[in-house]
């Protein structure tokens, strides 16, 4: 099939990569020419486990392209995937302005029948949005084309993007043209062969159940880190409370992990959507209420230990941080607790040297001109000079690491684990003062 995907970022190009990895010939289209020039040099522009053999795969066999142009892009697809951003507004709600513009082109230049997807995440009704700006423009060019909206709702995890799109638990169409609906099926058959993961539904509930699926993983995220506050009150680990509920199959084990609060691109922001979403429609929703105001709180749990043990005057300490990105395998720093972590230490006059292994230059980015912040090349190098260690995100090379180092490194001996990584016998036999979150 020939596919445009619009918007090149982390779920355009996963979705653009993986499509034309099944033969289909995809064009992702984007307005960032500094995106679109690093893709046509042979790179990415995020890191994301995977991505670049699948990309430079498809490109060299001549199924994945990359433009600016969006009169070619238009021309291209039949199928015209939207995966643009959707931010939030200032009151919270999701800001469409770049959904509607992709709609607006594609019925300013369309030519012949399109089958008009939305991939990025947004609000209930969003459907009928895409269908008004489109007719918009076909009314204005005084044309009648056929066209139809279908909701798509991407799922993927950042830092297993790849192999979620390639194997997915479920792929939600949300559709009422039936050739839209055969087209889609078509479509995801590759994807779906050993059993139907296929769920088709009207458009509003396709929209719906992505806001509803994040808002559940980030309430179980929140209700964790409230339990874990209340553990370390009452003098149990939230650890062996976390193993205990998670055996049950009615609760599984996924997404009980207690830390230093959720972040990246989509908990945050679709959170606060739905609650607007709620609010709008005269019921304003208490659970999200309380599930954002718990994950505001728990940014400050390690800045809270650490102010518990040194005062609120950190002007002499340095403060070794391990972990940047808001989770492993990504750089991507969008709402990262470490942006608050870090900002509360610098605020008390601290100094921090802190090592990700992908997202320094991200968060060099992104924190410019942040005095007292400064980057190590290693984790073993973000100790040297520093009174303590915090960890804020697991990534897998700081899992097993080497305690007397740590311990020798460090001049105060003393670790703020943020994920729960050590447990907590085996650090302190080693003669560090260790702090972790809900583990009374
Ligand atoms: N990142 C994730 O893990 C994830 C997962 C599932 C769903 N989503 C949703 O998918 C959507 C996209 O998220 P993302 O993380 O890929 O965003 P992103 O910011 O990484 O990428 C969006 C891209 O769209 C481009 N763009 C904006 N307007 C455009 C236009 N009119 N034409 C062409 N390109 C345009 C931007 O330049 C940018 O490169 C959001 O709604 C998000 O909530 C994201």
């Amino acid at each position: 099939m020939k596919i445009t995907v619009i918007g090149t970022g982390y779920v355009g190009l996963v979705t653009g990569a993986c499509l034309s990895e099944m033969g289909n010939h995809v064009l992702c289209l984007d307005v960032d020419p500094a995106k679109i020039k690093i893709l046509e040099d042979g790179g990415i522009p995020i890191h994301e486990p995977g991505l670049l053999e699948v990309v430079r795969r498809n490109v060299a066999a001549g199924r994945l392209e990359f433009t600016t142009d969006i009169e070619r892009s238009v021309a291209h697809g039949t199928l015209q995937f939207i995966a643009v951003g959707t931010p939030p507004d200032e009151d919270g709600s999701a800001d469409l302005q770049y959904v509607t513009a992709a709609a607006r082109n594609i019925g300013r230049l369309m030519t012949d029948f399109k089958v008009v997807i939305d991939k990025s995440t947004v609000p209930v009704g969003t459907g009928d949005k895409v269908k008004a700006a489109i007719e918009g423009e076909l009314a204005r060019r005084d044309i009648q084309l056929d066209f139809a909206v279908c909701s798509n709702p991407e799922f993927l995890k950042e830092g297993a993007a790849v192999a979620d799109f390639m194997r997915p638990d479920r792929v939600v169409v949300g559709a009422e043209d039936e050739r839209a609906i055969l087209l889609m099926k078509a479509l995801y058959q590759p994807f779906v062969r050993n059993r139907d993961r296929l769920i088709i539904t009207d458009i509003r509930s396709a929209e719906f159940i992505k806001y509803a699926a994040n808002c559940m993983l980030a309430t179980r995220i929140s209700f964790m880190n409230e339990m874990s506050r209340l553990a370390e009150k009452v003098g149990a680990d939230i650890e062996m409370v976390r193993v205990g509920i998670g055996s049950d199959p009615r609760i599984g084990t996924q997404f009980l992990y207690p830390g230093v609060g959720y972040g990246g691109s989509c908990f945050p922001k679709d959170v606060k959507a739905l609650a607007m979403i709620s609010a709008e429609n005269g019921m304003p929703s208490k659970m999200l209420a309380a599930v954002e105001d718990v994950n505001e709180e728990q940014k400050m749990v390690l800045v809270n230990k650490v102010v518990a043990k040194y005062g609120d005057d950190l002007s002499d300490k340095t403060f070794a941080m391990w972990g940047l990105a808001f989770k492993p395998n990504t750089d991507d720093m969008r709402e990262a607790p470490s942006r608050v972590i870090i900002g509360e230490l610098l605020k008390r006059g601290a100094k921090v040297q802190a090592y990700d292994p992908v997202a320094k230059d991200e968060a060099a980015r992104v924190m410019a001109g942040w005095e007292g912040l400064s980057y190590a090349e290693s984790s073993m190098g973000a100790l040297e000079g520093t009174d303590a260690l915090l960890i804020v995100t697991e990534w897998k090379e700081f899992r097993t690491p080497d305690f007397d180092a740590i311990r020798d490194a460090v001049a105060d001996k003393v670790v703020f684990d943020g994920r729960n990584l050590y447990e907590p016998a085996l650090i302190r036999s080693f003669g560090v003062e260790y702090h972790s979150i809900g583990r009374g």
